[in-house]
């Protein structure tokens, strides 16, 4: 299998994104990668030295399969990476870099604000079951990850921006630290996609994505990825793909390989809106808070402007309106625009209303998440004009006498 542009590596990110990993299709001339919908592949003449376990050519498609490995190409080409791993979500992405890189009694520096079911992962499931421990710290505070660092420490892991408070992590300052250490840096980075910023430049050794997110960026898959050096991901794939396999489905890796193909574009009308809904909502004195790493107020504004080079800020927000949950419901409820459900970074702009209530990991949450709960907006791709009218319009209808 060739794919068709050798030079991939020389171009610039939005042509990999249309050329990455598309292979013609000998057989029918068809220009564009075919969605193969095989678990077998024809073997060789003689399979008696075959390694039927390995994940390196086409055998069977929970080692391998023809559009897993195109869309491996793309996004390792787009991300600046040398290879890639697809797994079926971004969980199991996420779950492959743990389990390959981490044993009993290794411990792990993760950030004190992690997506749920990484929170859950290192706080009861690894270390009550396989009893690896974990030091939950604030990625922003390069001291702090410093100090937690011990001699069993294998792993730093991260999310550039978190989920669900924008902290923002120094993704430059933790890779110095894990270099120090000679521990592993992985940064989940499924707020920030390519062309918006790249870990890897920045000395990550492993760069984690939900497809399901932007990287897609249709809401119709789910999928994830993990890129870095042959050396790594060549590990990732012979311990947690093949023998766990949580293998992503030829037509999802179809699917997220065509809506990937329009990342670079989409991205940059994903930033430019965030930041002018963020900035209505800042001036709306209705709003009891706004959490967006673009607006001055934010703990990190400075290392995001920094970190993220003005290409912008990402494009979720968290906020809430003066008063209970009630108020806030009754605020997403008048929504016309805007879809009350969970995800990020989809074509549509979806809105999530978390109360109050104690979750994993909330008590790291700054104080008015605590005191109102909040809303976590992905901004999608509608006119900025109509998010804003949208959000004006419900909040007096929700403050309507
Ligand atoms: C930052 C982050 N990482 C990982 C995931 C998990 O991805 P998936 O739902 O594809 O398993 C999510 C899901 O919301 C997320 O927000």
């Amino acid at each position: 299998m060739r794919p068709d542009k050798e030079n991939l590596a020389t171009l610039g990110v939005s042509s990999q994104a249309v050329h990455g990993g598309n292979v013609m299709d000998v057989t029918t001339g068809a220009v564009r990668t075919p969605l193969v919908m095989a678990n077998s592949y024809r073997l060789p003449d003689d399979p008696e030295d075959m390694d039927w376990s390995s994940p390196d050519g086409l055998v069977y498609t929970r080692n391998a399969g023809h559009n897993q490995v195109c869309l491996e190409r793309k996004l390792a080409a787009i991300e600046g990476g040398e290879a890639a791993a697809a797994f079926a979500t971004g969980v199991a992405a996420l779950h492959s870099v743990f389990f390959t890189f981490l044993k009993s009694g290794d411990h792990i520096v993760v950030g004190d604000v992690t997506y749920e079911a990484v929170w859950r992962l290192f706080a009861e499931l690894l270390p009550e079951r396989y009893g690896i421990q974990a030091s939950f710290v604030n990625m922003g505070d390069l001291e702090a990850v410093r100090k937690a660092i011990k001699p069993n420490t294998k792993l730093i892991h991260t999310e550039s921006i978190g989920n669900p408070t924008t902290k923002v992590a120094d993704i430059e300052g933790l890779a110095g630290i894990a270099k120090e250490h000679g521990i592993l840096l992985s940064v989940d980075a499924t707020f920030t996609p390519p062309p918006f910023f790249h870990a890897l430049s920045k000395g990550a050794d492993l760069v984690v994505h939900s497809l399901t997110k932007y990287i897609n960026g249709h809401g119709d898959a789910m999928g994830g990825i993990v890129i870095g050096s042959k050396e790594l991901i060549g590990r990732i794939k012979h311990d947690a793909l093949v023998d766990l396999g949580a293998v992503i489905s030829p037509f999802n890796a179809w699917l997220i390989m065509r809506g990937s193909v329009t990342l670079p574009l989409r991205i940059r009308q994903h930033l430019a809106t965030a930041e002018k809904v963020a900035t209505y909502l800042d001036s709306d004195d209705r709003i009891a808070y706004v959490y967006y790493p673009g607006l001055p107020s934010h703990p990190q504004h400075e290392l995001a402007r920094r970190q993220f080079e003005g290409k912008g800020f990402g494009a979720v927000m968290a906020f809430a309106i003066k008063g209970c949950s009630d108020v806030q419901n009754r605020f997403v409820a008048k929504l016309k625009v805007i879809t009350s459900a969970v995800s990020i970074g989809h074509d549509e702009s979806l809105i999530v209303h978390v109360g109050p209530e104690a979750r994993g990991g909330s008590e790291h949450y700054p104080k008015e998440f605590l005191e109102y709960g909040h809303l976590r907006l992905s901004i999608g791709l509608e006119d900025a004009d109509d998010l804003i009218k949208d959000i004006s319009a419900a909040l007096d209808e929700t403050f309507r006498k």
